[in-house]
């Protein structure tokens, strides 16, 4: 399962809005005879090309696999026909599916005489696919924010200016997390001081080949025409109040707006920012994840990372739990999420 979940990490860029999955085929004497994982949404799950690889040894074999094999005709047949077509004996499976439409292949296998154990390593291969998880429990895309900030917790100088805060080891981190959601949102505001173009770059090889949505949440419509967010470069989507529903201060709601991107078949936002946009998201309780690229610089003034989050007191604290600490070159990238109660 180890090695399933390693080869999962492989479709990590490209499998959205489908999970990923690696799976390694055994046969009766636990060598492995057949590997595969699923690399893009239409193509073959990692079952099926396990269960190539493996030819006529998968007969009498062991599969294991870090997501249930789904149950369901999608843009490829049920990975349990071609279980069971294969002659495989028993499988070994890391996570249930949560989706209505895919999941009970445990079930349907068993019904077929299979052998079904489910749950090995199961927290592995959860952290791997958290947020197409999350976002299929939930129904909304999974966000994680990701941030650049001084020591003293600036997101840019006092006179609006913010480039560069970080080096471009983390600039080029940025890119590459970009590659791994499928839409890129950031306020009306950071577009008006920054203009930036919000697509993946100088990510590497095929990385940039899927350009993730652009959202500008931009609640009157304030985005200037020849911004660049509006060029051919990726499809970009105004979310403005009038398109997606007004909260209660007139601006756009952001609970509708993760709705309807996971309706519009999105799984992973990456929030860019700025600092109000972010304290509307974590006011509404949205952020899944925090990425904080911190620079080892001070301004001591200008605005703060994260503004009007609705938090007026100590006890309104939001408690977060450190997943990763990585150095970037003089920089350090910090992943966070919200603390589990308890
Ligand atoms: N260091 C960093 O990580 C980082 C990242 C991004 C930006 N920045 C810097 O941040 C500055 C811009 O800050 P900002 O706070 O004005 O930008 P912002 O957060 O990108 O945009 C804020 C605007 O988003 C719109 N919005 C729509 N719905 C909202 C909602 N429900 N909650 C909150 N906002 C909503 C609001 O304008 P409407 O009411 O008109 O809709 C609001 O004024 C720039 O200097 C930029 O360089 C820094």
């Amino acid at each position: 399962m180890r090695r399933a979940v390693e080869l999962a990490e492989r479709g990590r860029a490209t499998t959205l809005p489908n999970p990923v999955v690696g799976a390694v085929v055994l046969d009766p004497d636990g060598n492995p005879v057949g590997e595969g994982w699923h690399e893009r949404a239409g193509g073959p799950h990692a079952e099926v090309r396990a269960l190539q690889a493996a030819g006529e040894r998968a007969w009498g074999a062991t599969l294991v696999v870090t997501l249930e094999p789904c149950a369901h005709t999608g843009r490829t047949g049920p990975c349990v026909d071609a279980i069971v077509a294969a002659g495989v004996r028993r499988v070994v499976l890391a996570v249930p599916d949560p989706t209505e439409l895919a999941g009970g292949g445990a079930e349907r296998l068993r019904a077929a005489g299979i052998e079904v154990e489910s749950g090995l390593l199961a927290e592995q291969a959860e952290e791997g696919n958290e947020p197409w998880l999350v976002a299929t429990r939930l129904r909304r895309v999974f966000v994680t924010w990701k941030l650049a900030t001084t020591l003293d917790g600036r997101a840019a100088a006092a006179d609006g200016t913010s480039r560069w805060i970080t080096g471009d080891a983390a600039r080029a981190d940025v890119h590459r997390l970009r590659a791994e959601c499928d839409a890129i949102a950031v306020g009306v505001g950071t577009v008006l001081a920054d203009d930036p173009w919000l697509t993946v770059r100088d990510a590497g090889g095929d990385l940039a080949e899927r350009q993730p949505l652009r959202v500008v949440v931009d609640s009157r419509g304030r985005t200037p025409a020849g911004a660049r967010v509006r060029d051919a470069a990726a499809a970009t989507w105004l979310a403005t109040a009038e398109k997606v529903g007004a909260g209660p201060t007139g601006q756009v709601d952001l609970r509708r707006l993760v709705d309807r991107l996971y309706a519009d078949g999105r799984r992973h936002l990456f929030l860019e920012g700025g600092p109000r946009l972010a304290g509307g998201f974590v006011a509404t309780g949205l952020v899944d994840r925090v990425v904080a690229y911190v620079a080892p610089a001070l301004l001591g003034s200008g605005p703060s990372v994260l503004a009007e989050a609705g938090i007026a007191s100590i006890a309104g604290i939001r408690r977060l739990e450190i997943t990763d600490v990585t150095r970037l070159g003089p920089d350090l990238r910090v992943t966070a999420r919200p603390a589990r109660p308890g």
